[in-house]
């Protein structure tokens, strides 16, 4: 199962891509996340996207190309990947297309308003990168830590409004020929994702499993969703 989750910010990428990867045993490759690891380990990388991040602008072309495509090279991800977050722009979806031929693209699609109120509540784990909300299921059973190791959860420094809002803007500038480019090749599923989560992954999991994409059992039966 090679796939791409696409789509705004707070659209359900991670959120979606977290499920799967628990209940399929398929590694989770998300470019904002290895950005914020870097970031954290105040790495060469980390200092050179950091300043993109904070502005709410997408990190050059060269740079993520680079990072996934050591990635995808792994071990782990021979079996397949759920890829979050890239491509992000045409150049990064040729540039994919050299490296491997994946199977989909789902596009979650979110409005704007919605998107904003959830990366308003959005809190994460430092440790193991879990996604709550303080306004949505799930959210965290303790006061704002996590269920599963019990550190004290953040607040991206990029879900400050200012930020989304520009984040919001560089998306809608960007994605409409990323969304073309996957139509015309036929790899190309959407799917509303303005609904709960425990209404949307069902739906998620049966387009996947229509298409004979998803063919997996999965590996942990009991995860939580929503
Ligand atoms: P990245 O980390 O990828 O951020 P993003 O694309 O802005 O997306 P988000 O993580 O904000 O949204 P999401 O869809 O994952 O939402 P989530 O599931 O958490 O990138 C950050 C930055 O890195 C970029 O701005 C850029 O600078 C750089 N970068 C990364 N990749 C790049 C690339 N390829 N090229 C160039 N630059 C790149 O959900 C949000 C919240 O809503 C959560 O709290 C969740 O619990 C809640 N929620 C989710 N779904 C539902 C639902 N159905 N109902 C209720 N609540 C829900
Ligand atoms: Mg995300």
């Amino acid at each position: 199962m090679k796939i791409v989750l696409i789509g705004a910010p707070g659209a359900g990428k991670g959120t979606y891509a977290q499920i799967l990867r628990e209940k399929y045993c398929i590694p989770h490759i998300s470019t904002g996340d290895i950005f914020r690891e870097e970031i954290a380990r105040d790495t060469e990388l980390g200092r050179v996207v950091k300043s993109y991040i904070e502005k709410g602008l997408l990190v050059p072309d060269e740079i993520v190309i680079e990072v996934v495509s050591k990635r995808l090279k792994q071990p782990d991800a021979s079996r397949g990947f759920i890829l979050d977050g890239f491509p992000r722009t045409l150049e990064q979806a040729k540039a994919l297309d050299e490296i491997v031929d994946v199977d989909a693209v789902v596009h979650l699609v979110v409005s704007e308003e919605v998107a904003v109120r959830r990366l308003s509540g959005r809190r994460i784990c430092p440790v193991c990168n879990r996604v709550y909300n303080i306004y949505y299921e799930p959210k965290p059973r303790e006061d704002e830590k996590c269920d599963y190791d019990g550190a004290q959860l953040i607040r991206r420094p990029d879900d400050e409004p200012e930020v989304v809002r520009n984040r919001y803007r560089v998306f809608y500038e960007t994605f409409k020929p990323i969304i073309e480019y996957y139509r015309v090749s036929n790899k190309l599923i959407e799917v509303d994702s303005n609904k709960s989560i425990k209404e949307v992954f069902p739906v998620v999991e049966e387009v996947l499993r229509r298409n004979k994409i998803l063919r997996l059992q999965p590996c942990k039966e009991d995860v939580r969703v929503g």
